[in-house]
């Protein structure tokens, strides 16, 4: 697990080399060796100094949280262990020898903290390399050391933000930033490494802030520091709005530490930890977007017995918005595409965009002339549809009509070996229904992608009536190919994302219809947690189109259609003041000139405002329960099975509120029975939206909850 040598030089090197592992990681078992192999080298007169390296491809890549998961059901033992890691690393730190990080690769969390208590960081010229304290992405803060350490060594305000936004660098940016000392040749890491310790080494390893009279300069006591603190502070408030607390104790360590000693500032950053690990947010966080994103992304839902599917060549049809997104995507990973539109100018279009997305990584030097060169020439922007011959897998993106799509349906099919897998990208078309165009209804399924493509993680995978278990797996394998994260839905009007997503949106018009000031409704959906308050989000949907999928599912479903309270809102916005939305520059907002949005001035004159309003904190409540009690629905329904897959949906699909674990896993923090009961209350003050399904009460009954404790 950990390699110890020494070499005739009196270097010793402690080699990180977790075997069974693809990345090593802290543990109780590696620390326990890491602490052996320190003490060894520390007590032993001939070691002059110590390499800490790795043997695998990267160098440390943080905490096991399974691990730390387990440990922090003991607060107290957790704190214990938090004491004995900030110990080892100290122990370095005071050595009296100099040890030397060698970064081959990745060193994130409690790698890099690895590194920050040596006395020298060296990282190999490798860009795929990431070094940073990322643990604040999942409701945690960097607990051996960090965020002590970092702040004394490249300053408060530069390591705030590390720390807060959980960013990872390339080794030049890390250089740039002071967080590391020097980048050299891979092979020439080692003996660099070496070269200093019998060096410059030999004096140089002691910490500044182990030598008198060190003052952190932008400590809170400082001007500069008093400036840093309260811009900081306000700053976290209106991004976190105070929902995340390990953000707020970031904060707290950095300010609190800076002004003691290291050891004093450290056992301040251990208690800090545990706090964090014993609240929800973070353990929401961690199950999440660790544990469950990990698991959609093995396709831990991928019918058994299927074999795998190599891809090769994929037919597009629509080179539009979506098309051409997708195009990038399969491009981008050695996939050849064939992009085709109604227009040769229309397919070109599409193909541009990925010459585009390029230029700009050739800008930001993450790619070259060469794989510009490269992917372009695997997109054929065409209109014949002779060039799908060949495809595994055609994903049409046309527009939202099913004549049109029924039409390039058959056209494609047509083309296509009897194996090969056709997919819509329908964002609101029923799936089953869709498909009665396809000569081979088995083969036909749902991929539902995200808008902007390249930049959005999640797919949805829609299972029709018809859709066989081989085409579901077959579809996923393409999902995981092209590097997203794929959850698995079975057909329904709007599926599961846009079905639940839209009550957000609705929920928010409701509001307004029933005399809520605007700005009351927006500011509930940010401090609710939610990316964007639901009047600014109806207007980048447009008001238009959500007029216009109305209109048809009202055509659709006949007398079974339910109007809601969002409609009289919607149909006086576009049909009698013409304000479609953000892309027309009107909508709930205006969007003037010089961009800064501002809620429409006379939306209280359409939308009189009540002279008595709602608490903020029971708006907020309204906004969040009828996603959680919509996806319960789902559930009910089985339009979602994984219960992982809806949480994993919500997050990543349309920005539900990561500390609040997703929206199943937002039931469970407030509890099904608590959750059932003020779901009722709800319904009956606003309507049978919020009336929980029976699955819920159920559950509520027996004292079940969706995840074990
Ligand atoms: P778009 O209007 O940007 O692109 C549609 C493209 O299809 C156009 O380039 C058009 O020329 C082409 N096209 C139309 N009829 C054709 C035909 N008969 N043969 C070949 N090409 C034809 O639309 P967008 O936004 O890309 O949407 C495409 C599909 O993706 C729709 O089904 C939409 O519901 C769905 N979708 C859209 C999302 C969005 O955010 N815009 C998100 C997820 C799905």
């Amino acid at each position: 697990m950990i390699d110890y040598t020494v070499d005739g030089d009196g270097v010793a090197s402690i080699t990180w080399n977790m075997t069974d592992r693809s990345m090593n990681v802290m543990n109780r078992a590696s620390i326990a060796a890491f602490r052996e192999a320190v003490d060894k080298a520390v007590q032993d007169k001939a070691v002059k100094g110590v390499i800490v390296a790795s043997a695998k491809n990267d160098f440390v890549a943080g905490g096991d949280l399974v691990s730390m998961l387990e440990e922090s059901k003991d607060p107290a033992r957790a704190l214990q262990n938090s004491f004995a890691l900030q110990k080892l690393f100290r122990d370095i730190e005071k050595a009296g020898k100099p040890f030397v990080a060698a970064m081959n690769g990745t060193a994130l969390g409690g790698g890099y903290e690895i590194c920050l208590a040596c006395h020298r960081r060296i990282a190999a010229d490798n860009p795929k390399a990431l070094i940073g304290l990322p643990e604040a992405t999942i409701g945690l803060l960097p607990g051996a050391g960090g965020t002590q350490r970092l702040p004394r060594l490249i300053g408060v305000s530069k390591a705030l933000p590390m720390m807060l936004e959980g960013k990872k660098v390339d080794p030049k940016a890390a250089l740039a930033l002071g967080m590391i000392d020097e980048i050299v040749a891979p092979a020439d890491l080692l003996a660099r490494a070496k070269a200093w310790i019998l060096g410059e080494g030999q004096t140089g390893h002691v910490k500044p802030w182990d030598q008198k009279g060190f003052r952190v300069p932008e400590a809170a006591n400082t001007p500069k520091g008093a400036q840093v603190f309260t811009a900081g502070n306000a700053m976290l408030r209106a991004k976190t709005m105070g929902n995340y607390p390990n953000a707020q104790y970031i904060m707290s360590c950095v300010y609190e530490g800076m002004l003691v000693d290291i050891d004093t500032g450290l056992k301040i950053e251990s208690r800090y930890f545990v706090a964090c690990t014993q609240s929800k947010e973070a353990r929401n966080m961690i199950r999440s977007l660790f544990f469950s994103i990990g698991e959609a992304n093995k396709l831990a839902n991928r019918p058994k017995n299927v074999p795998t599917q190599a891809y090769t060549k994929v037919g597009i049809l629509g080179a539009g918005m979506m098309g051409a997104g997708i195009a990038w995507a399969a491009s981008s990973v050695g996939l050849q595409v064939v992009l085709l539109d109604s227009t040769q100018e229309s397919a070109d279009k599409g193909k541009a965009y990925s010459a585009g997305l390029l230029d700009k990584r050739i800008k930001s030097r993450r790619a070259s002339e060469a794989d510009k060169e490269k992917q372009l020439g695997l997109i054929r922007a065409t209109t014949s549809y002779d060039d799908l011959k060949g495809c595994d897998l055609i994903i049409e993106a046309v527009f939202e009509d099913r004549a049109i799509k029924a039409d390039v349906t058959r056209k494609a099919e047509a083309q296509l070996e009897p194996t090969a897998i056709f997919a819509s990208n329908t964002s609101t078309l029923p799936i089953s229904g869709l498909a009665e165009a396809s000569s081979r209804p088995a083969n036909f399924i749902g991929l539902h992608f995200f808008s902007p493509v390249d930049k959005m993680p999640l797919v949805e995978i829609i299972r029709g009536k018809q859709t066989s278990d081989e085409t579901l797996a077959r579809a996923m394998d393409f999902v995981k190919k092209i590097r997203k994260t794929p959850i698995v839905v079975n057909d329904s009007r709007g599926f599961y994302t846009s079905r639940v997503f839209a009550t957000y949106v609705t929920e928010g018009l409701t509001l307004l219809a029933e005399g809520v000031a605007p700005a009351i409704i927006e500011n509930a959906g940010k401090a609710a947690g939610m990316p964007v308050g639901p009047l600014a989000l109806a207007d980048e949907v447009s008001l238009e189109l959500m007029h216009r999928v109305r209109t048809q599912t009202r055509k659709d479903l006949g007398d079974a259609y339910k109007a809601d309270g969002s409609e009289p809102v919607l149909n006086l916005m576009v049909e009698k003041l013409g304000r479609m939305g953000k892309k027309a520059a009107k909508g709930f907002y205006e969007y003037p000139a010089d961009g800064k949005k501002r809620l429409w001035t006379e939306l209280g004159k359409h939308f009189p405002v009540k002279a008595e309003q709602p608490a903020l904190a029971d708006v907020i409540k309204r906004l969040v329960y009828i996603q959680s009690v919509e996806t319960a629905r789902c559930l009910e329904e089985k339009v979602v099975i994984d219960v992982r897959d809806a949480d994993v949906g919500s997050i990543m699909g349309w920005g539900f509120p990561p500390f609040r674990g997703g929206t199943v896993s937002n039931i469970d923090t407030v509890g099904v029975q608590p959750f059932v009961a003020e779901c009722d209350q709800l319904a009956q003050k606003f309507g049978a939206r919020f009336t929980p399904p029976k699955l819920l009460r159920d559950m509520a009954a027996q004292g079940k909850t969706f995840y074990a404790a």
